[in-house]
């Protein structure tokens, strides 16, 4: 029997966002985005490649997956497959510490664990640039997580023909920089709009994309700057400005996509008053109503109680900058 190979990776929450693609084939973003790897809610995946079977088998947090969940992981070995030059099937077993699909970056982390643990067991050599490549493939966000710490992924870097090879994500050093990140969960459940067609729809008809995706540019630029100052109050205006426009470019859609909840804004009211008496904290919100707020570690106790407070009964955790995909020790 061939050997399992297993990955671990974590989710990352994008300072800078990416928001809509140029390429939804080859999952290539309009614009770049930076974002920082955390150290809780890893997915941990195991691939074995299964020669003679004639289909894929896949596990989802222990059950069978099925449809669209299938589909992406089994699309996702076949481009594997393909790059690997070998036919055969595969067993899967995937388990995400976090709820999936709610906009915890459970795709991030777990096309990340998927893309290393994959192409160990199909035998490809690929160096950290070469898998944020092929972890884009599953979800764009996926190829930030490949690194630890902070990551940018470019929409399009050099000049090579090729738009696949222009695309992909590095580490960005920021050594004297360790904040946390504090995750109010006010809804576990699964989003009613998938990132992946709210993106089209913002992209196609929302009057408001084009300029934020181009504010986003000066946001990068000011992000950096901010990060190697060690700002904190910087890097969360920057993150919490461009959070609302991309939030913004979604409302403006027709139909309008609201990822907001009246426990959003409840926390978000938590951050404003938190900042009133002189907490600088700032929010940040992804593809669905969970709320991330950034914060000094020393501070992180006390925001936590006060987004606790705002939306009682959501959980809430307490993240900081965390490690980059690998394999188990033992595998590879
Ligand atoms: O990579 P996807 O399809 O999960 O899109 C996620 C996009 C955001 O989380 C909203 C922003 C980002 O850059 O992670």
């Amino acid at each position: 029997m061939a050997p399992d190979h297993t990955a671990v990776a974590h989710p990352n929450i994008a300072l800078v966002k990416y928001w809509g693609k140029r390429d939804e084939k080859l999952v290539i973003p309009n614009v770049d985005s930076l974002s920082m790897t955390l150290d809780v809610f890893p997915t941990v995946t195991t691939v074995r490649v299964t020669p003679g079977e004639p289909t894929d088998t896949v596990t989802f947090d222990g059950a069978t997956a099925e449809g669209e969940q299938r589909l992406r992981i089994t699309e996702f070995l076949d481009l594997v497959r393909k790059t690997a030059g070998r036919p055969e099937r595969a067993t899967v077993d995937t388990r995400n510490a976090v709820p999936t699909g709610a906009g915890l970056a459970s795709s991030a982390s777990g096309f990340a664990a998927l893309a290393v643990a994959a192409a160990a067991a199909y035998g490809l050599d690929l160096d950290p640039t070469a898998l944020s490549r092929l972890a884009r493939r599953g979800s764009a966000s996926a190829a930030r997580s490949i690194f630890g710490d902070f990551a940018i992924l470019y929409a399009r870097r050099g000049d090579a023909a090729d738009a696949d090879l222009n695309s992909y994500a590095e580490p960005v050093p920021v050594p004297d920089f360790d904040p946390a990140l504090v995750i109010a969960v006010v809804n576990a459940g699964p989003k009613a709009v998938s990132s992946r067609t709210a993106m089209r729809r913002t992209v196609e008809t929302s009057p408001l994309y084009w300029p934020w995706a181009r504010a986003g540019t000066t946001d990068l630029a000011d992000m950096r700057a901010a990060l190697n100052r060690g700002d904190l109050d910087a890097v969360g205006e920057i993150a919490e400005r461009n959070a609302f426009g991309m939030h913004a470019t979604m409302l403006a859609a027709r139909p309008a996509v609201r990822y907001l909840s009246p426990a959003t804004v409840a926390v978000l009211d938590g951050v404003l008053r938190l900042r009133a008496d002189g907490v600088p904290a700032y929010a940040t919100m992804d593809a669905g109503p969970n709320v991330k707020v950034l914060c000094h570690p020393a501070d992180a106790a006390r925001v936590a109680a006060t987004m606790g407070e705002a939306a009682p009964g959501c959980t809430v955790v307490i993240a900081r900058r965390g490690p980059g995909a690998a394999l188990r020790s033992g595998d590879g």
